[in-house]
């Protein structure tokens, strides 16, 4: 297997704010490529313990060379960390969401538009509809309404139609292709950011069930702490954040909020994608 160099985003400070006890017990709900992990199990004692999970089978088979028995990798869903079954046992829970660079720098994993590839983005490719599928099989109507939910894209219908007409002719199954076609139809109004950030966010958070997801895990990260048991999740854009806010916020009655971190200007000149983190720090009570 090709090796990506997944650089870990507020490593330091993530790991600072779990406040880990020798004989712990953590979860690190997002393996990646094990960045967080490797830190959080060299500072376990003999006694601690470290569960992570991936969705993505890629990072399970990374997680499988790390031979360690405080250590156990499995293959499952936030959604499913309930199966954990250790409710007010857990000493800390990590979410660093987003994409891995397994993800994102490999091009027929579809979640670049940079580099040309197969627009696949699900993050667990044996499992569900591909980008390629949703696409030629939906109408106008529902992709507006996932590019605007989940894109917040202000040019949502113009693009919608200009893909309908596109498949209608040819299927779009390259992330190129889609890429140029949004910026053929509404490059003008950009300067900035790519024209095609925001859908391509929209597609992903849509096919991997995202926002769904991320509340199901939080609902149970809540059952599985400990008093005083840390929770440390770190978004990158702001729906995302929006979720973690209002959950910390409307379980005041539950958590201390310890407030949130950004990345330091330093840490985002050595690693750009970096600039959008935000790490979201509280305590159970
Ligand atoms: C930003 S990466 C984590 C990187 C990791 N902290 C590191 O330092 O190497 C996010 C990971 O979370 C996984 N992920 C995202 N949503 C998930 C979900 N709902 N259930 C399980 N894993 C998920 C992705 O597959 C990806 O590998």
């Amino acid at each position: 297997m090709k090796k990506y160099k997944h650089i870990s985003v507020l490593l330091n400070e993530s790991i600072e704010n779990l406040k880990i006890k020798s004989d712990g017990i953590y979860i690190d709900s997002t393996f990646g490529c094990g960045g967080h992990s490797k830190i959080i199990l060299s500072k376990l004692g003999k006694k601690g313990k470290l569960f992570s999970l991936d969705r993505d089978p890629e990072s399970i088979n990374i997680a499988n060379n790390i031979k360690d028995s405080r250590f156990k990798i499995l293959n499952l869903n936030f959604s499913n960390l309930y199966k954990i079954n250790l409710n007010g046992k857990i000493n800390g829970i990590l979410f660093d969401l987003g994409l891995s660079s397994i993800q994102l720098d490999n091009p027929n994993r579809g979640f670049s538009f940079i580099n040309d590839g197969i627009l696949d983005m699900r993050m667990n490719q044996k499992i569900g509809n591909s980008a390629i599928d949703w696409l030629n099989n939906s109408n106008i109507k529902e992709m507006c309404h996932v590019f605007k939910k989940f894109g917040e894209e202000r040019f949502s219908k113009r693009i919608s139609k200009a893909i309908y007409k596109y498949n209608k002719i040819k299927p779009i199954t390259r992330t190129k292709e889609l890429s140029n076609l949004v910026k053929l139809n509404c490059s003008k109004f950009y300067d900035t950011k790519h024209p095609a950030t925001r859908i391509f966010q929209a597609i992903r958070i849509y096919i991997n069930n995202e926002i769904e997801e991320i509340k199901n895990g939080l609902k149970h990260s809540l059952k599985l702490l400990s008093s005083k048991g840390r929770l440390c999740i770190i978004s990158f854009h702001s729906l995302e954040d929006r979720v973690v806010k209002n959950f910390i916020k409307f379980n005041s009655s539950k958590f201390k909020s310890l407030g949130k971190i950004k990345p330091s200007l330093i840490e985002i000149k050595k690693n750009i994608r970096a600039r959008s983190a935000i790490l979201r720090i509280a305590e159970k009570i």
